[in-house]
């Protein structure tokens, strides 16, 4: 008897804690941030990650009634391990989102779970075009490279370039910007000479930029992932590119934000296009980026912490939206659409491509208050993604 009553006893009070566990995820919002920590792709992690605890910092972590809990996992920037990563969350964790993403395999890898468990996948910082054709449930917040590449391609005839060499990283983003730069700058009349492509794993840009500087064209054309940007830009200035009468002209992840300000005056004048930088002179912006050097040791943010930053909104704006309903296709039709002023100016997520529609800037590093900024000079404003295929 005795016995007995203490089995039931265990078994209640078993029951009372899953019953207790069940309440307590029925409370709770999961958003699974898989991002490189570590590795070559460390700062895109860093800096998403600072942006996404910054935004919960400011918006409270309780949402429609739902106490929001960021997972974050370090992928290490490898396909397989993001792949593995976001299996767990989904199963085991049973994430409502998964977000992050730091390089374009790993969003690719990541695409047929976000579509077999209808998850939302937001992705924060990949930029090939074709991903948000991977999974009809990714919703993205960072740009693409051909979204970026084409306005340079239009700047550079007017401005005296008409012959460029392109060196670009050999993976997704880097083809797309090669493709589409090239075919823009032909467009108006301009030429590239060659192509050269740097590998993504221990990039050594030496023997590329000695072709170069024997090629002699009017400027170089260069992407490379965030992190990269400062090896070429020395290896540029170290070999005397810029002496010899070659101009550096790139996408914005060459002069990016989180090194641009170590890189010397060396940098100054180089003309990139993208669409973020700290510079950017709007009172969203202004108030973005104190807040997150602030919280983050002076960490100034780049382009990475605003697309993690506009994902947070994204998901907390669905969150309301849907009344704190977690079902992933409620969830994904409240993340479509979405109209808002981000730190980089007005965004807009495309309903039919789940693609961010954005301003584009031309922007040319200039030394303010002694320090090294992208400061924009141009704008096109609205810009879709050129490379989607439907
Ligand atoms: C990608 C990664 C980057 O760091 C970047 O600046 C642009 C694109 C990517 O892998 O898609």
């Amino acid at each position: 008897m005795h016995k007995r009553t203490l089995i039931q006893t265990a078994v209640a009070a078993a029951l009372l804690a899953a019953g207790g566990l069940a309440l307590a995820q029925d409370n709770t919002f999961k958003i699974g941030l898989i991002l490189p920590m570590t590795g070559q792709q460390a700062t895109t992690g860093r800096q998403i990650e600072a942006a996404a605890r910054l935004y919960m910092a400011q918006n409270g972590d309780t949402v429609a009634g739902k106490k929001i809990q960021l997972i974050v996992k370090d992928d290490t920037s490898l396909p397989d391990v993001t792949r593995r990563l976001a299996q767990e969350l989904v199963v085991n964790d049973k994430v409502n989102v998964l977000a992050g993403f730091g390089i374009t395999p790993s969003a690719m890898a990541t695409a047929p779970i976000a579509t077999q468990s209808k998850t939302p996948q937001v992705v924060m910082a990949a930029a090939t075009s074709a991903i948000t054709e991977a999974s009809p449930y990714i919703v993205r917040t960072s740009f693409t490279l051909p979204q970026v590449s084409v306005a340079l391609a239009d700047w550079a005839p007017k401005n005296g370039i008409k012959k460029v060499v392109t060196l670009v990283t050999d993976y997704g983003p880097g083809i797309d910007a090669e493709k589409f730069f090239a075919s823009r700058l032909q467009f108006n009349g301009g030429q590239v000479t060659e192509a050269l492509r740097v590998p993504l794993r221990n990039p050594d840009f030496a023997p590329f930029l000695q072709k170069v500087r024997d090629a002699k064209p009017d400027a170089l054309f260069v992407f490379v992932p965030s992190g990269a940007g400062a090896a070429v830009m020395k290896q540029f200035l170290e070999r005397g590119m810029d002496k010899a009468g070659i101009k550096l002209i790139a996408t914005g992840d060459v002069t990016d934000d989180d090194q641009l300000n170590d890189m010397g005056d060396g940098a100054l004048g180089v003309v990139t296009s993208h669409h973020y930088s700290a510079a950017h002179p709007s009172a969203t912006n202004k108030k973005f980026v104190e807040a997150f050097t602030k919280a983050n040791k002076n960490l100034r943010p780049n382009f990475m912490a605003v697309g993690g930053y506009d994902g947070m909104r994204v998901i907390y704006e669905a969150l309301k939206k849907t009344g704190g309903k977690g079902d992933g296709d409620a969830l994904l039709a409240a993340m479509k659409g979405q109209i808002f002023e981000s730190p980089r100016g007005p965004v807009f997520i495309d309903a039919q491509t789940r693609d961010i529609v954005q301003n584009v800037y031309l922007r040319k590093v200039e030394k303010k208050d002694a320090q090294l900024y992208n400061v924009e000079f141009d704008v096109i404003k609205d810009v879709k993604d050129p490379g989607k295929t439907k």
